[in-house]
């Protein structure tokens, strides 16, 4: 069911918008999230992105339910209704990135108010001035603004995400927000300013020594920093996933990720796989990297995945 939201929408590279809603259906999330991993799908003749029937492929619904959500998706303003064409769902990078900031947002959602109840964050902010590195869709960005942060910087590299924070801030009307571009390796700010960064599932993706000393640097003493990162077996999953798929290089992505981060986890090496160089996190390497950054672990809480095995960690440190 569609759950209509009071303001406009996100608008990507994207016509006019309608009124926007936000997406309930359990069957729509089963959708937005095959369409977040579709990422390596190519339909010949498409020229870009992915069509129903590999959506459908890859939730095993019906091609015809498949199509009748494509419509549903574009009446939702998700998508930009020219991708559907002939029953079919064209998608273009946008429309992944739209649909990847929808589904977060819907996440953020669900996960906000125990994520800050843990961290003791309960309570008023206390107009702490607070970056959200990686912000993606703005979703946490926004949830600290609402929740009496001072001010709220959001970074992202990505433009498109960028655009969607803004407009969704604009949405919930928090005015104590600014996106701004940047890479989370050279950032744009000065030192010891910030009393909080959060940065939720962007290190994976980044060489951990160098991140988190520019992270550190940017936080005034006594300031925290809350990580949330993936564990093993969140990539455990994703390699069973693609082999599930029969997606041979998928597979071998989460394997090269797997075999990287057993390295680093052991000797604190992160090997760079032409522009990448992702791993997991263990919690004690990343206490040994925290500590060579001058940041303490305060708290540290763990989502059990696959055979007891960690599927991710969130992490709370202190600058010292
Ligand atoms: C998996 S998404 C997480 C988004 C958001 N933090 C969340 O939890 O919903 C990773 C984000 O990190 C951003 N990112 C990746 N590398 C970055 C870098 N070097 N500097 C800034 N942002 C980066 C990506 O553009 C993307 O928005």
């Amino acid at each position: 069911m569609l759950r209509r939201q009071e303001a406009e929408p996100p608008s990507v590279g994207m016509p006019p918008p309608r009124p926007s809603m936000l997406i309930t259906d359990p069957e729509f999330r089963t959708v937005l999230s095959a369409i977040h991993h579709l990422d390596d799908v190519r339909t010949p003749g498409t020229g870009h992105g992915a069509t129903v029937g590999g959506v459908a492929e890859l939730v095993s619904i019906s091609v015809h339910d498949c199509a009748q959500i494509a419509q549903r998706l574009a009446a939702a303003n998700l998508v930009n209704p020219s991708w559907v064409r002939e029953g079919a769902l064209h998608l273009t990078d946008d429309g992944r990135d739209m649909a990847y900031c929808a589904r977060e947002i819907e996440v953020c959602r669900n996960a906000a108010d125990e994520l800050f109840l843990k961290l003791g964050w309960d309570e008023d902010l206390g107009q702490q001035e607070i970056l959200d590195l990686g912000c993606g869709s703005g979703a946490y960005a926004v949830e600290f603004a609402r929740r009496g942060g001072g001010f709220v910087f959001g970074v992202d590299v990505n433009e498109a995400y960028l655009t969607y924070a803004k407009t969704y801030a604009d949405s919930e009307k928090v005015g104590n927000t600014a996106f701004v571009r940047g890479d989370v390796l050279a950032l744009p700010f000065g030192h010891d300013v910030f009393d909080g960064v959060f940065v939720r599932n962007v290190l994976p993706y980044l060489p951990h020594g160098r991140a988190l000393r520019e992270v550190a640097s940017r936080l005034r003493y006594g300031g925290w920093l809350c990580v949330i990162t993936h564990g093993i077996a969140y990539y455990l999953g994703q390699f069973a996933a693609a082999v599930r798929a029969a997606d041979a290089r998928r597979a071998a992505i989460d394997l090269a990720v797997l075999a990287n981060g057993s390295l680093h986890s052991l000797t604190g090496c992160q090997v760079r796989v032409g522009r990448k160089c992702q791993v997991f996190s263990t919690l004690s390497r990343l206490e040994k990297t925290l500590a060579t950054c001058g940041l303490v672990v305060k708290r540290a809480w763990r989502t059990p995945g696959c055979c007891g095995m960690t599927h991710s960690w969130m992490v709370e440190a202190v600058k010292c």
